[in-house]
């Protein structure tokens, strides 16, 4: 269902690789929701080819970027301002990546050359994106930028490994370029801190599977899966979330303030007793 929420609002969508992804889900409600929109991905993840899909569907161009390089943002950033002949009202930072993880390698053994790649993709990429950005003053004012987080950022969660370190640095870019981009052109930042969702990022993390059924069973509302954040997302890129900045706001379905549930108490005693 629309509410017209974009109408006449123009974003770039960062981080659609499949139909699993958060981006995906985010791209397609925007474009229901009245907005133009521009995709972009690694030059990698393009030649994959799902993503021309999407494009199809949602009329809108794909420009090659790597996040973690400033040249190809600024070129994706004029393109997107050439292409949309004015400025950009939101932006959709859904991008993560860590080799420890992918390789496997725990956290006491990290190895430093992978972290700084996991720290580049997952959190300083915000970083530059907003840099070039700001830069080239290509946000409207009250434009709106998001970027994903998980709650690993402020609890331990085993297995999430080095991703937990950049995903704090993350929430913390958000808060720091937060303040600058609202005093400067009252622009918004936030985090959505998602449940655990099952995407080719979430499936990379070791017990995934258990997670997410955990989280299920401890959260009241049960988890909040892609199509769920993507509705949220749409809402702070909408006017009626004009004065939210500097958050990170849990789309969890209730699990951040959650202690203990029945149904988790009750498995956690079945399996003891076993
Ligand atoms: N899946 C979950 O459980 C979960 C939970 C909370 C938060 N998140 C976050 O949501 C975001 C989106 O992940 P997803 O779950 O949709 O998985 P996904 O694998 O579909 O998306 C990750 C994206 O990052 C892109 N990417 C990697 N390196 C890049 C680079 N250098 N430049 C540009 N893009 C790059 C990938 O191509 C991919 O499109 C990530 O920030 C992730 O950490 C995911």
């Amino acid at each position: 269902m629309s509410y017209n929420l974009l109408k006449g609002k123009r974003g770039i969508i960062f981080g659609a690789l499949n139909s699993e992804s958060i981006a995906w889900k985010v791209a397609e409600r925007a474009v229901e929701e009245g907005a133009q929109i521009v995709l972009t991905n690694t030059a990698v993840s393009l030649r994959l080819g799902e993503i021309k899909t999407l494009a199809e569907k949602c009329n809108a161009p794909i420009i090659a970027a790597d996040a973690t390089n400033i040249e190809e943002i600024e070129a994706l950033v004029d393109k997107t301002l050439d292409y949309f002949g004015g400025k950009i009202d939101f932006v959709l930072h859904s991008i993560g990546m860590s080799p420890n993880v992918r390789k496997n390698i725990e956290y006491q053994d990290l190895n430093y050359a992978f972290l700084d790649k996991t720290l580049d993709i997952s959190a300083l990429s915000f970083h530059k994106v907003m840099q070039v950005l700001y830069k080239k003053q290509a946000l409207a004012e009250w434009g709106s930028i998001v970027a994903l987080s998980y709650i690993a950022a402020q609890r331990t969660f085993v297995g999430y490994n080095d991703m937990a370190d950049a995903k704090a640095l993350l929430e913390s870019i958000a808060r720091s370029f937060g303040a600058v981009f609202g005093r400067d052109f009252k622009v918004r930042v936030n985090t959505v801190s998602q449940s655990p969702t099952a995407t080719t990022a979430g499936k990379g993390i070791k017990g995934m599977e258990g997670m997410l059924e955990f989280a299920n069973a401890l959260s009241p509302l049960g988890n909040a899966d892609a199509d769920n954040c993507a509705d949220y997302c749409i809402t702070l890129f909408s006017d009626l979330t004009r004065k939210v900045t500097m958050q990170n706001l849990y789309h969890d379905g209730g699990f951040s303030t959650m202690g203990l549930s029945e149904e988790v108490f009750k498995a956690f005693i079945a399996g003891k007793e076993k």
